[in-house]
């Protein structure tokens, strides 16, 4: 009876992983972490100079073909991810000065609040005011996020049974993989407020997602359009990959983390097996780089000449650190994870202190088909990358 509970809880998975961790770690010298202390170094001296270089409101984003830094306002979906990034790599060291910034460019963020036209609210700000209220216990960030998290919900629409992603382009209503990273915002809010509809909603939306996304390989599409009169298909479709059939390698990214997030928050079992299914796909990738860090695009015809994509590889290593905790044998996750993690960690991946714009990570793919950010750093992959860091750290130290 007692195994059986320990068998199928969350919490009981990381138990279980850190004895497993234990286990490797027992008779063996000190692991050899020096990679890890190097890219905490770096990474630290490159959020603080970003930190004092730029301006809350006007987040780094990414490097323009001129050299410039590609700039974030409130109104940009990856304006969070600079404020989270600062979030972590204060919870990584424990630097004052950087939870100070932490702060201060959060706080630029405070009108994202109001906005009804993006999805991408959960991005905006539960990376930035999420992470910084669950760090701090902030009213002030939770009363944002709050009415953030009512501005997404109205985004819901009760036929489809999804929030809408965006309102640019032809589609009746489309909704992108990209949309499951929004809903742990969604849970958050229906346990913070006890309001079930939240959950309700981040629970439809990950069902339908996991109904119409994917493939019968567990491969993704990007994007599926609904009518919103008979909630059927209309279109499946992509916006940022290399053609509608083929797996642009962040898609999947999001996918592994959506669902891995969706079982943590609801502990369904459907949820946890879509993760696995997803992890297998991406782990088991034929013309995936031994360096682990995959192209653009998994069907990009210029193979192997394609920009390689850094922040696919960052989510995934953030996500199958996650996932590793919640499996029997979670080790072929971690491991996964740890490898990818000392690849960005390599001097072909992690910037050289004072260069790079300040970022952190280099050789990520934004848009390709629009030609917009190929192979150029990305704020969401440091994010991501300081975020891996930080659960193998934890993961470590729990061992
Ligand atoms: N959510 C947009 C992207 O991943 O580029």
């Amino acid at each position: 009876m007692i195994m059986t509970t320990l068998k199928f809880t969350p919490v009981c998975r990381l138990i279980l992983i850190a004895g497993f961790m234990a286990f490797l770690s027992c008779g063996k010298s000190e692991p050899d972490n020096e990679w890890l202390s190097r890219a905490v170094s770096t990474a630290q001296n490159q959020l603080k100079l970003a930190a004092d270089n730029y301006s809350p409101g006007q987040n780094p984003r990414s490097i323009n073909p001129a050299g410039d830094t590609r700039i974030a306002p409130p109104r940009d979906w990856t304006c969070g991810f600079f404020p989270g990034s600062l979030w972590y790599m204060y919870e990584l060291t424990g630097d004052g000065t950087l939870k100070h910034e932490a702060d201060r460019y959060t706080r630029g963020l405070n009108a994202v609040q109001y906005f009804t036209h993006t999805h991408d609210l959960g991005f905006m700000l539960y990376c930035s005011y999420g992470n910084g209220y669950r760090i701090t216990g902030n009213k002030e960030y939770e009363q944002v996020l709050i009415k953030g998290a009512s501005s997404l919900a109205g985004r819901y629409n009760p036929i489809v049974g999804c929030i809408r992603s965006w309102d640019f382009g032809d589609w009746q209503f489309p909704v992108i993989v990209d949309n499951m990273m929004n809903l742990e915002f969604l849970c958050w809010a229906s346990k913070k407020t006890n309001d079930k509809q939240y959950m309700q909603m981040a629970i439809s939306h990950a069902n339908k997602t996991k109904e119409n996304h994917f493939r019968k390989n567990y491969s993704s599409y990007h994007v599926v359009s609904y009518d919103t009169i008979t909630g059927n298909v209309l279109q499946k479709q992509t916006h940022q990959g290399y053609s509608d059939e083929s797996s642009w390698a962040r898609g999947q990214a999001w996918g592994v983390y959506g669902y891995t997030m969706m079982y943590r928050e609801t502990g369904k079992k459907e949820y946890l097996q879509q993760a696995q299914n997803i992890a297998a796909l991406i782990m088991n990738l034929k013309n995936m780089p031994k360096d682990k860090i995959p192209y653009w695009d998994y069907d990009a015809p210029s193979i192997p000449n394609s920009p390689r994509d850094a922040s696919a590889a960052a989510i995934t290593a953030s996500a199958l650190i996650e996932l590793s905790a919640y499996v029997d044998h979670g080790e072929k996750y971690f491991s996964y994870a740890e490898d990818i993690l000392k690849s960005l960690s390599s001097d072909k991946y992690l910037a050289k202190a004072g260069t790079n714009n300040f970022f952190i990570l280099k050789h990520s793919v934004g848009a390709y088909p629009n030609n917009s950010e190929i192979d150029t750093p990305i704020n969401y992959a440091d994010y991501y990358y300081l975020e891996a860091l930080l659960r193998y750290k934890k993961y470590l130290k729990r061992a």
